[in-house]
Protein backbone atom coordinates (compact mmCIF):
# COMPACT_ATOMS: atom_id res chain seq x y z
CA UNK A 1 0.00 0.00 0.00
CA UNK A 2 1.26 3.63 -0.88
CA UNK A 3 2.10 6.21 1.59
CA UNK A 4 -0.98 8.41 2.84
CA UNK A 5 -3.61 5.80 1.46
CA UNK A 6 -6.01 4.85 3.97
CA UNK A 7 -6.57 1.14 4.37
CA UNK A 8 -10.23 0.59 4.53
CA UNK A 9 -10.20 -3.51 3.45
CA UNK A 10 -11.69 -5.20 6.42
CA UNK A 11 -8.60 -7.31 6.88
CA UNK A 12 -8.15 -6.84 10.57
CA UNK A 13 -12.15 -7.76 10.74
CA UNK A 14 -11.71 -10.83 8.58
CA UNK A 15 -11.98 -13.56 10.91
CA UNK A 16 -14.71 -12.21 12.44
CA UNK A 17 -16.14 -11.38 8.92
CA UNK A 18 -15.72 -14.73 7.03
CA UNK A 19 -17.29 -16.63 10.31
CA UNK A 20 -20.70 -14.53 10.10
CA UNK A 21 -21.00 -14.86 6.38
CA UNK A 22 -19.57 -18.62 6.60
CA UNK A 23 -20.82 -20.50 3.12
CA UNK A 24 -23.94 -19.26 2.14
CA UNK A 25 -23.83 -15.45 3.65
CA UNK A 26 -25.18 -13.70 6.53
CA UNK A 27 -29.10 -13.47 7.41
CA UNK A 28 -29.13 -10.46 4.57
CA UNK A 29 -27.31 -11.94 2.24
CA UNK A 30 -29.20 -14.94 2.13
CA UNK A 31 -33.07 -13.70 2.67
CA UNK A 32 -32.60 -10.05 0.50
CA UNK A 33 -29.34 -9.94 -0.97
CA UNK A 34 -28.40 -12.88 -3.30
CA UNK A 35 -32.12 -13.46 -4.03
CA UNK A 36 -32.63 -9.73 -5.50
CA UNK A 37 -29.02 -9.96 -6.85
CA UNK A 38 -29.61 -12.88 -8.84
CA UNK A 39 -33.28 -11.85 -9.88
CA UNK A 40 -31.66 -8.43 -11.43
CA UNK A 41 -29.04 -10.78 -13.36
CA UNK A 42 -31.84 -12.46 -14.86
CA UNK A 43 -32.90 -9.07 -16.14
CA UNK A 44 -29.57 -8.72 -18.19
CA UNK A 45 -29.73 -12.66 -19.46
CA UNK A 46 -25.91 -13.65 -21.19
CA UNK A 47 -25.35 -17.07 -22.28
CA UNK A 48 -21.54 -16.12 -21.89
CA UNK A 49 -21.85 -14.78 -18.69
CA UNK A 50 -18.89 -13.74 -16.86
CA UNK A 51 -19.14 -11.40 -13.98
CA UNK A 52 -16.49 -8.98 -11.98
CA UNK A 53 -17.26 -8.55 -8.22
CA UNK A 54 -15.55 -5.66 -6.97
CA UNK A 55 -14.67 -6.28 -3.12
CA UNK A 56 -15.93 -9.41 -3.25
CA UNK A 57 -14.97 -10.18 0.44
CA UNK A 58 -14.89 -14.02 1.02
CA UNK A 59 -16.59 -14.92 -2.23
CA UNK A 60 -20.19 -15.41 -0.83
CA UNK A 61 -22.03 -14.17 -4.19
CA UNK A 62 -19.65 -16.74 -6.51
CA UNK A 63 -21.08 -19.58 -4.68
CA UNK A 64 -24.58 -18.48 -5.26
CA UNK A 65 -24.14 -18.02 -9.16
CA UNK A 66 -25.32 -20.35 -11.95
CA UNK A 67 -22.93 -22.93 -12.24
CA UNK A 68 -21.69 -21.95 -15.68
CA UNK A 69 -21.17 -18.33 -15.21
CA UNK A 70 -17.40 -17.34 -15.19
CA UNK A 71 -16.33 -15.43 -11.90
CA UNK A 72 -13.46 -13.32 -11.15
CA UNK A 73 -14.06 -11.65 -7.35
CA UNK A 74 -11.52 -8.80 -6.48
CA UNK A 75 -10.76 -7.53 -2.24
CA UNK A 76 -8.40 -5.71 -0.73
CA UNK A 77 -7.97 -8.29 2.04
CA UNK A 78 -5.58 -10.71 1.71
CA UNK A 79 -7.39 -13.21 4.37
CA UNK A 80 -10.79 -13.00 3.04
CA UNK A 81 -9.39 -13.51 -0.74
CA UNK A 82 -7.73 -16.39 1.16
CA UNK A 83 -10.89 -18.16 1.96
CA UNK A 84 -12.56 -17.51 -1.23
CA UNK A 85 -10.45 -19.33 -3.04
CA UNK A 86 -10.43 -22.37 -0.57
CA UNK A 87 -14.44 -22.00 -1.24
CA UNK A 88 -14.28 -21.52 -4.98
CA UNK A 89 -15.04 -23.86 -7.73
CA UNK A 90 -12.50 -24.50 -11.13
CA UNK A 91 -14.47 -21.03 -13.01
CA UNK A 92 -13.74 -18.87 -9.93
CA UNK A 93 -10.72 -17.02 -9.81
CA UNK A 94 -9.70 -14.27 -7.06
CA UNK A 95 -7.35 -11.55 -6.20
CA UNK A 96 -6.41 -8.95 -3.94
CA UNK A 97 -6.56 -5.85 -5.49
CA UNK A 98 -7.14 -2.33 -3.45
CA UNK A 99 -9.98 0.50 -4.96
CA UNK A 100 -8.11 3.19 -3.70
CA UNK A 101 -6.51 2.95 -7.53
CA UNK A 102 -8.33 1.44 -10.96
CA UNK A 103 -7.50 -1.98 -11.82
CA UNK A 104 -4.51 -2.48 -13.96
CA UNK A 105 -5.32 -5.56 -15.76
CA UNK A 106 -5.87 -6.32 -19.39
CA UNK A 107 -9.45 -6.01 -20.40
CA UNK A 108 -11.43 -8.44 -19.38
CA UNK A 109 -14.87 -7.73 -21.48
CA UNK A 110 -17.10 -8.86 -18.41
CA UNK A 111 -20.85 -9.74 -18.94
CA UNK A 112 -21.85 -8.44 -15.37
CA UNK A 113 -20.19 -6.53 -12.45
CA UNK A 114 -21.65 -6.20 -8.81
CA UNK A 115 -19.85 -4.54 -5.53
CA UNK A 116 -22.57 -5.81 -2.67
CA UNK A 117 -22.09 -3.90 0.78
CA UNK A 118 -18.57 -2.43 0.07
CA UNK A 119 -18.88 1.06 -2.04
CA UNK A 120 -19.66 2.90 1.56
CA UNK A 121 -16.27 1.37 2.87
CA UNK A 122 -14.43 3.31 0.20
CA UNK A 123 -12.79 6.69 1.10
CA UNK A 124 -13.09 7.96 -2.73
CA UNK A 125 -15.46 5.35 -5.37
CA UNK A 126 -14.10 6.79 -8.66
CA UNK A 127 -11.41 4.10 -8.90
CA UNK A 128 -13.70 1.07 -8.23
CA UNK A 129 -15.98 2.61 -10.88
CA UNK A 130 -13.80 3.58 -13.86
CA UNK A 131 -12.47 -0.38 -12.69
CA UNK A 132 -15.64 -1.56 -13.64
CA UNK A 133 -16.52 0.45 -16.69
CA UNK A 134 -13.12 -0.19 -18.17
CA UNK A 135 -13.86 -4.45 -17.36
CA UNK A 136 -17.42 -4.47 -18.76
CA UNK A 137 -19.00 -5.17 -22.17
CA UNK A 138 -20.81 -2.35 -24.01
CA UNK A 139 -24.05 -1.37 -22.52
CA UNK A 140 -23.51 -4.46 -19.49
CA UNK A 141 -24.81 -3.54 -16.07
CA UNK A 142 -23.35 -2.91 -12.70
CA UNK A 143 -25.64 -3.87 -10.04
CA UNK A 144 -24.50 -1.65 -6.80
CA UNK A 145 -26.09 -2.79 -3.61
CA UNK A 146 -26.02 0.01 -0.28
CA UNK A 147 -26.93 0.18 2.83
CA UNK A 148 -29.67 2.77 1.90
CA UNK A 149 -27.97 6.18 2.06
CA UNK A 150 -31.15 8.41 2.06
CA UNK A 151 -32.07 6.05 5.44
CA UNK A 152 -29.22 4.47 7.13
CA UNK A 153 -26.35 7.14 7.32
CA UNK A 154 -24.02 6.00 10.28
CA UNK A 155 -24.48 7.99 13.93
CA UNK A 156 -27.44 10.09 12.02
CA UNK A 157 -29.83 8.26 11.50
CA UNK A 158 -31.76 6.26 14.11
CA UNK A 159 -35.17 5.12 15.44
CA UNK A 160 -37.53 7.07 17.23
CA UNK A 161 -41.42 6.29 18.69
CA UNK A 162 -44.04 9.02 18.50
CA UNK A 163 -46.04 7.94 21.05
CA UNK A 164 -49.30 9.91 20.18
CA UNK A 165 -49.45 8.82 17.05
CA UNK A 166 -48.23 5.57 17.72
CA UNK A 167 -46.11 4.99 15.07
CA UNK A 168 -42.20 4.27 14.93
CA UNK A 169 -40.58 6.70 13.07
CA UNK A 170 -36.85 7.28 11.63
CA UNK A 171 -35.05 9.99 12.22
CA UNK A 172 -32.11 11.73 10.12
CA UNK A 173 -29.72 14.47 11.82
CA UNK A 174 -28.25 15.15 8.65
CA UNK A 175 -27.63 13.92 5.10
CA UNK A 176 -26.46 16.30 2.55
CA UNK A 177 -23.26 16.35 3.67
CA UNK A 178 -20.81 13.63 3.14
CA UNK A 179 -19.23 11.84 6.28
CA UNK A 180 -16.45 9.62 7.21
CA UNK A 181 -17.76 7.49 10.64
CA UNK A 182 -15.40 4.67 12.13
CA UNK A 183 -17.27 1.85 12.94
CA UNK A 184 -16.12 -0.34 15.38
CA UNK A 185 -16.55 -4.54 14.70
CA UNK A 186 -17.29 -5.19 18.45
CA UNK A 187 -18.77 -2.06 20.34
CA UNK A 188 -18.57 -3.67 23.78
CA UNK A 189 -14.87 -3.51 23.30
CA UNK A 190 -14.80 0.13 23.05
CA UNK A 191 -11.55 1.31 21.84
CA UNK A 192 -10.11 -2.34 21.91
CA UNK A 193 -12.27 -3.30 18.88
CA UNK A 194 -11.20 -3.34 15.54
CA UNK A 195 -12.40 -0.66 13.34
CA UNK A 196 -13.81 -0.16 9.67
CA UNK A 197 -14.91 2.75 7.94
CA UNK A 198 -18.02 3.58 6.44
CA UNK A 199 -18.49 6.84 4.10
CA UNK A 200 -21.75 8.46 3.57
CA UNK A 201 -23.09 10.41 0.35
CA UNK A 202 -26.42 11.78 -0.62
CA UNK A 203 -27.97 9.74 -3.21
CA UNK A 204 -27.23 12.61 -5.95
CA UNK A 205 -23.57 12.40 -5.27
CA UNK A 206 -24.42 8.58 -6.89
CA UNK A 207 -26.26 9.59 -9.92
CA UNK A 208 -23.46 11.93 -10.45
CA UNK A 209 -20.17 9.76 -9.79
CA UNK A 210 -22.01 7.25 -12.26
CA UNK A 211 -22.49 9.99 -15.33
CA UNK A 212 -18.87 10.98 -14.73
CA UNK A 213 -17.74 7.07 -14.88
CA UNK A 214 -19.62 6.69 -17.92
CA UNK A 215 -22.88 4.99 -16.70
CA UNK A 216 -26.60 5.48 -17.18
CA UNK A 217 -28.66 4.78 -14.43
CA UNK A 218 -31.20 1.81 -15.54
CA UNK A 219 -32.87 0.52 -12.25
CA UNK A 220 -32.96 1.55 -8.59
CA UNK A 221 -34.91 -1.06 -6.56
CA UNK A 222 -35.33 -0.31 -2.24
CA UNK A 223 -35.42 -3.61 -0.40
CA UNK A 224 -36.53 -3.74 2.99
CA UNK A 225 -36.23 -6.52 5.82
CA UNK A 226 -38.42 -9.13 5.75
CA UNK A 227 -38.36 -9.52 9.68
CA UNK A 228 -41.35 -9.67 12.01
CA UNK A 229 -41.14 -9.04 15.55
CA UNK A 230 -43.17 -10.19 18.26
CA UNK A 231 -44.94 -8.59 21.36
CA UNK A 232 -46.40 -5.68 22.21
CA UNK A 233 -44.13 -3.14 19.73
CA UNK A 234 -44.87 -5.42 17.10
CA UNK A 235 -47.49 -3.52 15.00
CA UNK A 236 -45.34 -0.35 14.75
CA UNK A 237 -42.05 -2.40 14.43
CA UNK A 238 -43.52 -4.20 11.58
CA UNK A 239 -45.09 -1.36 9.61
CA UNK A 240 -41.60 1.17 9.60
CA UNK A 241 -40.07 -2.04 8.29
CA UNK A 242 -41.49 -1.98 5.37
CA UNK A 243 -41.46 2.01 5.21
CA UNK A 244 -37.89 2.28 5.58
CA UNK A 245 -35.88 0.60 3.01
CA UNK A 246 -32.36 -1.30 4.67
CA UNK A 247 -31.01 -1.71 1.31
CA UNK A 248 -30.79 0.09 -2.55
CA UNK A 249 -30.00 -1.54 -5.47
CA UNK A 250 -28.87 0.54 -8.35
CA UNK A 251 -28.39 -1.03 -12.17
CA UNK A 252 -26.09 1.34 -13.72
CA UNK A 253 -25.28 0.16 -17.41
CA UNK A 254 -22.19 1.29 -19.29
CA UNK A 255 -22.26 3.93 -22.14
C1 LIG B 1 -19.12 -5.46 4.06
S1 LIG B 1 -17.78 -6.24 3.25
C2 LIG B 1 -18.68 -6.87 1.83
C3 LIG B 1 -17.94 -8.00 1.17
C4 LIG B 1 -18.76 -8.79 0.15
N1 LIG B 1 -19.13 -7.98 -0.99
C5 LIG B 1 -19.97 -9.38 0.83
O1 LIG B 1 -21.11 -9.01 0.48
O2 LIG B 1 -19.76 -10.22 1.72
C6 LIG B 1 -16.85 -4.88 2.55
C7 LIG B 1 -15.66 -5.35 1.75
O3 LIG B 1 -15.05 -4.22 1.12
C8 LIG B 1 -13.66 -4.48 1.07
N2 LIG B 1 -12.96 -3.21 0.86
C9 LIG B 1 -12.98 -2.11 1.63
N3 LIG B 1 -12.20 -1.15 1.11
C10 LIG B 1 -11.67 -1.66 -0.04
C11 LIG B 1 -10.81 -1.16 -1.03
N4 LIG B 1 -10.30 0.08 -0.96
N5 LIG B 1 -10.48 -1.96 -2.08
C12 LIG B 1 -10.99 -3.21 -2.17
N6 LIG B 1 -11.81 -3.76 -1.26
C13 LIG B 1 -12.16 -2.98 -0.19
C14 LIG B 1 -13.37 -5.10 2.43
O4 LIG B 1 -12.13 -5.77 2.50
C15 LIG B 1 -14.58 -6.02 2.60
O5 LIG B 1 -14.33 -7.29 2.09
Amino acid sequence: MKKNKQDTSWESSSAWYDKLVSTEGHYYHREIIIPGILALLEKYPNPDGFLLDLACGQGVLARHLPKKMKYIGVDASLSLIQSAQKKASSNHQFFVHDFTDALQIPKMQCSHACCILALQNMPSITPLLQSAWEHLKKNAPLILVLNHPSFRIPRQSSWGVDQEKKLQYRRLDCYMTPLKVPIQTHPSLKTESETTWSFHYPLSIYSAFLKESGFTIDIIQEWCSNKKSQGKMAAMENRSRKEFPLFMALVARKI
